[in-house]
């Protein structure tokens, strides 16, 4: 079993190999991803797509830590890093401290993640000073929606240079590798091939240094909605919903369950063995 990246090692894949990324929120979901993943981000989109939120800006710290338990115990080999939530720690460096160093105690991450550029980057420089490796995730930033007016595609024409801008900001603050979403082509090639930290790419580019996907999204089980960016490698929500349909059907018509799922009143005797 090999042992799971540290964060300088994924910053070192930049030029080497691309970095693959999927979110996990739940232990058998992470072990699967574990031996095909470089790291597995336990990010706050588990608002949406596993508790029915509207938006991420509800998410709490206690759910993180929850679901970044229940993560931890599925990987070996993955490295694992844990998205700071909405109002964790956009108020001060201090407070954003604190609560980084609660999400990796109680979980095990590696590192966290939290969303902004330029306007975070004194913080991104506190904790990568103190010990809290940080992942930064610029371009469309869904905790800042009602700010943002929309999930529309970010940093087109002359915006472009400001997210150039957010890109540079956060690897020179120390941050270890940044989260491009929903950004124009164009620009995701031009920030990786300018920026010294690797670039994920979610809705950015194929060039990006490495690629993140929402795991339910991938395999078709988040269906509420679609963004362009996505792709299903699965259709398992299809899948699952039709299992749960012949189950009703089985049970409506007492053909479940079958003998062999129930038990006789005695003991079967048992068949000899030869050996
Ligand atoms: O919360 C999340 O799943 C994320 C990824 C999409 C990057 O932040
Ligand atoms: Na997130």
């Amino acid at each position: 079993r090999k042992t799971a990246p540290l964060p300088d090692d994924i910053r070192a894949m930049k030029g080497q190999r691309p970095i693959v990324s999927l979110t996990a929120y739940t232990t058998p979901m992470a072990a699967m991803m574990d031996a095909y993943c470089d790291v597995v981000l336990v990010g706050d989109s588990v608002g949406m797509v596993q508790h029915g939120l509207a938006s991420t800006l509800p998410v709490s710290m206690e759910m993180m830590v929850l679901h970044g338990q229940a993560v931890a115990r599925g990987l070996s080999s993955a490295m694992l890093v844990i998205d700071m939530p909405f109002a964790s720690y956009e108020e001060s460096p201090e407070q954003a401290f604190r609560n980084a160093a609660r999400l990796m105690a109680e979980t095990g991450a590696a590192a966290v993640k939290l969303e902004g550029g330029v306007h975070m980057a004194a913080t991104i420089r506190f904790l990568s000073a103190r010990g809290i490796p940080v992942m930064a995730h610029i371009g469309l930033t869904p905790q800042a929606i009602n700010t943002l007016g929309g999930y529309k595609v970010q940093g087109r024409g002359a915006a472009g240079e400001a997210l150039l801008a957010d890109a540079q900001a956060v690897a020179e603050a120390g941050a270890f590798a940044v989260v491009l979403e929903k950004v124009p082509a164009s620009l995701a090639d031009r920030i990786t091939a300018e920026v010294a930290i690797p670039t994920i790419g979610i809705g950015a580019s194929a060039g990006c240094d490495g690629q993140i996907l929402v795991v339910d999204d991938m395999l078709g089980l988040f269906t509420a909605f679609k963004p362009k960016f996505v792709k299903r490698f699965a259709h398992l929500g299809r899948q699952a919903e039709a299992a749960i349909a012949a189950y009703a059907e089985e049970v409506r018509a007492r053909a479940f369950p079958a003998a062999k799922h129930v038990f006789a009143d005695t003991l079967a005797a048992k068949t000899p063995s030869d050996g």
